[in-house]
């Protein structure tokens, strides 16, 4: 597969260009951005994404997902941390899980974020740059809110090279998307309850921006995607960026 590359040598958010990138030139679907020194990352609610100069990778594929209904845009976070899910378990023996609603987990640690940034018509998605932020080389983290890792860490042996990488990437997120396109893309929930951090069991959790905290039984998502747990006998869904789950407890 040939991909689109716009390949940055420094660059403060690959997501942020991108959004820019497409308002002006609008680039064709598939369109990879990419740099290995981002100084200014994006993370999920708000937060910062710290990544080390030339370690790791960082980069956000242009995609116009006209076919996914603005309610179904779950499916989108679905699809890319899944495609995560299997690049990575290609290349370690651990089992890779995907934490609410798509950090990326190895052994406990986090290895990978994505950020979603979608712009939608009245029913539909026009664009969406999906930004992906993976941990290759990197051994040491400013940890704050959570372990991280990377492949390196994982596998010390190993022989990991950015670009090869991330093409390998690239190519299982296109090549399922142009399926879920066309409709032949199969099980793709039931792949992502299958990886999903912690279900069923119990774990505390903590409402954003407050000092509340509960403990609840993850039972899975909803048909919106919607995070769906077990608290005081009650079945509640909980939006994105409403609860943080804390880990190592
Ligand atoms: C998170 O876990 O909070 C999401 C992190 C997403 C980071 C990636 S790195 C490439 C792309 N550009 C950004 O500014 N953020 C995403």
């Amino acid at each position: 597969m040939i991909i689109n590359r716009i390949f940055l040598d420094e660059v403060h958010s690959t997501n942020a260009f991108a959004i820019d990138y497409i308002a002006k030139n609008t680039p064709i679907e598939g369109t990879v951005i990419s740099t290995y020194n981002q100084t200014l990352g994006r993370g999920q609610i708000g937060r910062i994404w710290d990544s080390g100069k030339d370690q790791n990778l960082s980069f956000s594929i242009v995609l116009y997902p006209s076919h996914i209904l603005a309610q179904n845009q779950f499916e989108l976070n679905m699809l890319i941390s899944c495609s995560l899910v299997s690049t990575l378990e290609s290349l370690l023996s651990q089992k890779v899980y995907i934490k609410w609603p798509n950090d990326i987990i190895v052994d406990d640690k986090k290895i990978a974020g994505i950020l979603i940034q979608s712009i939608l018509t009245q029913n539909t998605i026009r664009s969406a740059v999906c930004g992906i932020g993976l941990n290759v080389l990197q051994n040491h983290f400013n940890e704050k809110d959570y372990s991280a890792t990377s492949l390196q860490s994982l596998m010390p042996d190993g022989l990991f090279v950015l670009d090869i990488l991330e093409n390998k990437i690239c190519e299982e997120v296109l090549n399922n998307y142009y399926l879920h396109k066309k409709g032949a893309l199969k099980g793709l929930k039931h792949r992502y309850l299958q990886h999903m951090y912690r279900r069923g069991e119990r774990v505390t959790f903590q409402i954003l921006n407050s000092q509340k905290f509960f403990e609840a039984e993850i039972l899975g998502i909803d048909q919106v995607g919607r995070l769906t747990l077990h608290v005081d006998n009650e079945i509640k869904y909980f939006q994105m960026g409403e609860l943080k789950m804390l880990f190592n407890d």
